[in-house]
């Protein structure tokens, strides 16, 4: 308990090279300490496992804070991007620092009986200097955060919000040739479940982001709209606000070395955890009972290597995902192909819950390449190579002979050897999916 709190407190207001250069002594005579009771060997076992992750957490928790406050487009710029991306070996770097801590104490024991084990005492301190070098790495990423952060004041929003829009919005990422995104004008209005689809590279997750505020457009305008028409503007609103609206699942989204629990609740860490809660979450995410079967339930660690870890596969993983953003309850959900791991069953699933949020009055952001999925959504946007080429209702878009939509949706259809309109995912809201007739 005595390392735990050294550790604790050595990495709560950031480890510098300073700070644990004080701290080696102090740790040294902890390990000799443990020596006295001669169950250091058994205990340092025993302690790594469950040290571990909780020193990595503050180190890990004090990075990610800064670095998911930095403005999307700076961690574009390679210069910023080469910092922050350092600074992650310093998380790794804290937990294998701690092994060669634990490794020590060992050693001290095995000095008792054999001074030949000296050496590779010197050499263990030697590598655990070598160290904290990744730990400087982090704290300069943690300053390059703070300088491109983004800011924490602006105009507040239209309570409550209506819909988002973008007007000719353009996206030139930094360093890229042209833009990613074209004069994009589409409306997200709550209660209703709007699609993206097109071909990869056609710009639908970039315009997630700048749906979520993320990224903020390099032409054009969003707006933020509230019941008798009031707006405004991303570039003018309070981010802050603007974050609290929207809950995203990325197709890359963060998995976190913590436990299932701290996965989920994340989706609102700035709310004092309610397991309640997080057991509906999964609920509706269809994962409870894969987590409360696991030996350790919410208290596993969703990766292997801890002690209580856990390894899940990519489709409970998207579940573990979408659990977190159903925890966070925002009102604009934006998911972006967020069933592409999941088995059939469980993709009708989770489009069948996105639906019912909309039918709750969020408004849902759906990107899929599953035009069965689509085929019931409110409007349908349809991007190639960064533009807004088709919109309209699934009848609309397959009604244009010719049309971009119309290829797709027939090409996927015969690939499954379905008939248009004849798909078992789910139907219309409020309508059940077997009785729904042919659209076409
Ligand atoms: N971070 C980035 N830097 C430079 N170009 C990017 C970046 N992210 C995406 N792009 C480019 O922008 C275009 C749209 O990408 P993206 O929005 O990811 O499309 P989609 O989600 O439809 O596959 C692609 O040409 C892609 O290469
Ligand atoms: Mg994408």
């Amino acid at each position: 308990m005595a390392v735990n709190s050294v550790l604790t407190q050595l990495f709560a207001d950031g480890p510098t090279a300073d700070k644990l250069r004080e701290a080696l002594p102090s740790l040294a005579v902890l390990a000799v300490a443990a020596v006295a009771t001669a169950v250091l060997s058994a205990w340092s076992t025993a302690m790594s496992g469950r040290l571990e992750p909780q020193v990595e957490r503050a180190v890990s928790a004090r990075y990610y804070t800064a670095v998911t406050g930095v403005e999307v487009e700076a961690t574009e710029r390679p210069e910023v991007q080469r910092i922050l991306e350092a600074g992650k070996f310093g998380t790794d770097s804290a937990r294998s620092m701690l092994r060669l801590s634990v490794g020590v104490g060992n050693v001290v024991i095995a000095i008792r009986t054999s001074t030949a084990r000296l050496t590779s005492l010197v050499q263990q301190v030697n590598r655990l200097y070598e160290e904290l070098l990744f730990l400087t790495d982090t704290e300069d990423a943690i300053a390059a955060a703070g300088e491109n952060a983004i800011p924490l004041t602006g105009t507040p929003l239209p309570v409550p919000v209506r819909e988002v829009r973008t007007e000719a919005v353009s996206v030139t990422y930094p360093g890229a040739d042209g833009p990613s995104l074209k004069g994009v004008s589409v409306c997200v209005p709550r209660g209703k479940v709007t699609a993206l689809v097109g071909a990869n590279g056609s710009g639908k997750t970039t315009l997630t982001k700048v749906l979520a505020g993320l990224l903020l457009p390099t032409e054009g305008d969003v707006w933020w709209v509230g019941e008798s028409g009031e707006r405004v503007g991303l570039r003018e609103a309070d981010r802050a606000q603007v974050f609290a609206e929207v809950g995203l699942l990325a197709q890359d989204f963060p998995r976190w070395e913590m436990t299932a629990a701290a996965n989920v609740a994340i989706g609102a860490g700035d709310r004092p955890r309610d397991m309640d809660r997080v057991r509906k979450a999964a609920g509706e995410a269809n994962v409870l009972e894969l987590v409360e079967g696991l030996p350790h339930g919410w208290d596993s660690i969703v990766f292997k290597g801890y002690e209580r870890g856990v390894q899940l596969s990519g489709g409970q993983w998207q579940k573990l995902g979408t659990a977190r953003t159903r925890y966070r309850q925002a009102p604009f959900l934006l998911v972006d192909e967020p069933t592409s791991a999941l088995d059939p069953h469980a993709e009708i699933a989770a489009f069948q819950g996105l639906w019912s949020l909309a039918e709750k009055g969020h408004a849902v952001v759906l990107v899929t390449h599953r035009l069965a999925a689509t085929m019931h959504a409110d409007h349908i946007y349809v991007l190639d190579q960064g533009r807004v080429v088709e919109d309209g209702t699934h009848e609309d878009l397959m009604a244009r002979e010719g049309g971009l939509y119309q290829g797709m949706f027939t090409a996927q259809a015969a690939q499954y050897g379905l008939a248009p309109g004849t798909d078992r995912l789910p139907g219309p809201r409020g309508v059940q999916p077997s009785g729904h007739e042919a659209a076409s």
